[in-house]
C-alpha cells in the first residue's frame, strides 16, 4: 500500500463533505449567527461588551461573523481577519465572560442545530478558539501566535 500527503484541495473537499453531511451550510450558519448573538444581545451579563464596541449596526458584525464561522466549520475561505488583537483590546472581558458565551453558544446549537452530530462538531471548534483566545489575553503560558 502507498501513502501520499494530501494535496489542499483534497482536504478541502473532506472538510467540506464532512460538514455537508452533518447538514452545516450557508443556511444553517446563517441561522446559527443570528441566533446567537439575538441571544448575546439579550443577556445582561455580557451584552455591555458587545454594545461598546459594536453599537447599534450590528449587520457588519453579523456578516463577519457568517463569514468565519463559515470558514470555521467547511473551510469557505471568506473570513481572513485578526480575532487576537480585537479581543485584546477589549478590556472588560474576563474569563467569567467566556463561561457565558461557550453556554450560550452550546445552547444555541442544542436548539438549532440540523443534525445532532453538528452539536459536538461546532462545540469543539468553538472551545479551541475560545481557549486560545483566552490564553492571549489572560495570559496563560504558552501564548499561541494570532492565527489558529
Ligand atoms: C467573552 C467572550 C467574547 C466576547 C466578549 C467577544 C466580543 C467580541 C466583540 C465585541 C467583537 C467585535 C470587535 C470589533 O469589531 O472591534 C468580536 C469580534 C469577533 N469575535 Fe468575539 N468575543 C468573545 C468570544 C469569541 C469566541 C469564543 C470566538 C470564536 C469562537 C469569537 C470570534 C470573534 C471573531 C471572529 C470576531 C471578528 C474579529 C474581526 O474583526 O476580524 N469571539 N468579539
Amino acid at each position: 500500500m502507498t501513502t501520499r500527503l494530501r494535496t489542499a484541495r483534497e482536504r478541502r473537499e473532506q472538510i467540506q463533505q464532512n460538514a455537508d453531511a452533518l447538514g452545516i451550510d450557508d443556511a444553517y450558519v446563517s441561522t446559527l449567527v443570528e441566533t446567537f448573538y439575538g441571544r448575546i444581545r439579550a443577556d445582561d451579563r455580557i451584552n455591555h461588551i458587545f454594545a461598546n464596541q459594536i453599537g447599534e449596526d450590528w449587520e457588519p458584525h453579523l456578516a463577519k461573523m457568517k463569514d468565519f464561522w463559515a470558514s470555521v466549520a467547511f473551510n469557505a475561505g471568506r473570513y481572513s481577519g485578526k480575532p487576537v488583537p480585537k479581543h485584546q483590546a477589549l478590556r472588560e472581558t474576563r474569563p467569567e465572560h467566556f463561561e457565558v458565551w461557550l453556554s450560550l453558544f452550546e445552547q444555541t446549537l442544542n436548539d438549532t442545530a440540523p443534525t445532532p452530530e453538528a452539536v459536538p462538531y461546532l462545540m469543539e471548534r468553538a472551545e479551541r478558539i475560545a481557549s486560545s483566545l483566552q490564553m492571549a489575553m489572560f495570559g496563560v503560558p504558552g501564548l499561541p501566535d494570532s492565527r489558529w
